[in-house]
């Protein structure tokens, strides 16, 4: 069991077939669709992205002034890289199945259809999915664009930058995440809600 649980790959792997085995399982009332799978997958990415997101916003930012400075570098050197790198890849997957999700339901480019909800040009929830996307797009421009480049001077993964460069630096990939936390509360209310509208 120890052995089992012990083994993240294989732990995921089980995971991934009883995902399957529901998938199937419940195939005669939700048909396994494009639409149902990358559904999962936009929420599995999801998570990834913003529970992160609340990690570093709620947990590591606010405790790093607490942290002895001869500790810092663990986080800044071994965990704060990793949690970048899911971070960043988990925002552009979660961007790609979104995308497709919103193409396979009809929000936009459906042929002979009118409806674009990137543009508001659609009848009632398609237009909060909208609104949705164009916030969850902001965020993960604020994520490949700001925060992402800021850090990775920060933390001297790309090394060269000088204090001052940093100094400068560590404000804007604060605001920005900080922004992306604001951001999330009305976004998530429209992910989980357009498909209660008709
Ligand atoms: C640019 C990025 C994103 C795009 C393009 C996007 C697009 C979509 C679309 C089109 C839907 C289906 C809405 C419907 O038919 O009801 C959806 C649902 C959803 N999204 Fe996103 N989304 C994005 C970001 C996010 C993020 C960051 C999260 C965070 C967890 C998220 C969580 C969800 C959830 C939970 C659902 C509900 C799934 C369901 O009820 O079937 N999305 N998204």
């Amino acid at each position: 069991m120890a052995k089992f649980f012990g083994n993240l790959h294989l732990v995921l792997v089980v995971g991934l077939i009883a995902a399957i085995a529901v998938m199937f399982g419940y195939a005669e009332s939700i048909p396994v669709t494009v639409n149902s799978v990358f559904r999962w997958l936009h929420v599995f990415f999801g998570i990834l992205w913003i529970g992160l997101l609340y990690y570093l916003n709620f947990v590591q930012v606010p405790t790093m002034p607490a942290i002895p400075a001869e500790q810092t570098g663990a986080i800044n050197s071994h965990i704060a890289p990793k949690v970048l790198f899911f971070f960043r890849y988990g925002a552009l997957f979660t961007v790609l199945t979104g995308l497709t999700v919103a193409h396979v339901s009809g929000y936009f480019f459906s042929p002979g259809s009118a409806t674009n909800a990137l543009a508001f040009n659609g009848e009632g929830a398609v237009n909060l999915i909208g609104l949705g996307m164009w916030l969850a797009l902001i965020m993960a421009f604020n994520v490949w664009f700001i925060i992402w480049p800021a850090q990775k001077k920060i933390l001297n993964i790309v090394p060269g930058a000088s204090d001052e460069e940093k100094a400068k630096l560590r404000p804007r990939a604060l605001a920005a995440s900080r922004l992306n936390t604001l951001l999330s509360l009305p976004m998530l209310y429209c992910m989980v809600s357009a498909n209660l509208g008709n």
